[in-house]
């Protein structure tokens, strides 16, 4: 079978995925991001309230990333694998604002909720790629005079990126599959329906059971390092590719 012959793909990451590269995940800490309350880093009244502890909170979790050498693990690279034989048969959006898919060979990656390593102009909104420490007084290079930078994260109540491309995947994928993900968040929790209400087949990988289990056909338990590989090898080998 050649690429165009494979099923079309998407799978959906969240937190769980960077788990085992040593990235917290969000609700296994009581419901805090690295001591954070999601409320006072993760929201425009924060970022409003308190725009330097929000810009420090960001710089901090991209600083991590290099400074703690922060590398993708099994999971990220069967996925980057499963890319290179199916090519744009796979679709991968990710909520996770690391860069480990990247870094692992992923190119077809949507960053749903934004991306540490980027910034984002407060006047037009264009996002340039931004891998040091910035804050209020950092210029943007889009506008005369320049105006204020932000982190390109997508914070709760703001609209997440790439929404017409992934509704488009969704309801033209054979198969959607769903890594390391609580479930909690929409939209995302809920393009599971979406696509099976299109006909695609449902898979969800995660270490323990989540609020929308029921939605998925097909679960396979445990940690995504031991069953991504798993999945992608066998993947491969029913489809003959
Ligand atoms: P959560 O922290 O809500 O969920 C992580 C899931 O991964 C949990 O269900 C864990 O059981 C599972 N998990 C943990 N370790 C795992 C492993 N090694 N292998 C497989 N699964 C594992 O994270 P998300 O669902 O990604 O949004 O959270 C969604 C959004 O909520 C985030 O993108 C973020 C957050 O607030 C924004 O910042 C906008």
């Amino acid at each position: 079978m050649n690429q165009s012959q494979s099923p079309r793909v998407v799978v959906l990451t969240g937190a769980g995925i960077s788990a085992e590269s040593g990235l917290k995940t969000f609700r296994d800490n009581d419901g805090l991001w690295e001591q954070h309350r999601i409320e006072d880093v993760a929201t425009p009244e924060a970022f409003q309230r308190n725009p330097d502890l929000v810009y420090r909170f960001y710089n901090e979790r991209r600083a991590q990333l290099v400074n703690d050498r922060v590398t993708p693990n099994p999971a990220h690279l069967a996925l980057a694998q499963l890319e290179k034989r199916i090519g744009s048969q796979l679709l991968l959006i990710t909520q996770n604002v690391d860069n480990l898919h990247e870094q692992a060979g992923s190119k077809n990656v949507l960053h749903m909720h934004g991306l540490l390593n980027s910034a984002r102009c407060m006047k037009t909104g264009h996002a340039i790629p931004f891998l040091d420490s910035f804050d209020a007084s950092s210029p943007c290079q889009c506008c005369s005079p320049p105006s204020s930078l932000r982190p390109d994260i997508v914070w709760f109540g703001e609209m997440p990126k790439y929404m017409d491309e992934i509704y488009d995947a969704l309801i033209q994928a054979d198969i959607f599959i769903s890594i390391g993900t609580s479930g909690n968040v929409y939209p995302a929790a809920g393009f599971v329906q979406q696509a099976s209400d299109y006909g695609a087949k449902t898979l969800q990988m995660n270490l323990e059971e989540t609020t929308n289990n029921h939605y998925f056909e097909q679960h396979i338990q445990g940690a995504a390092s031991k069953t991504v590989p798993h999945f992608v090898n066998s993947f491969l080998r029913e489809h003959g590719l």
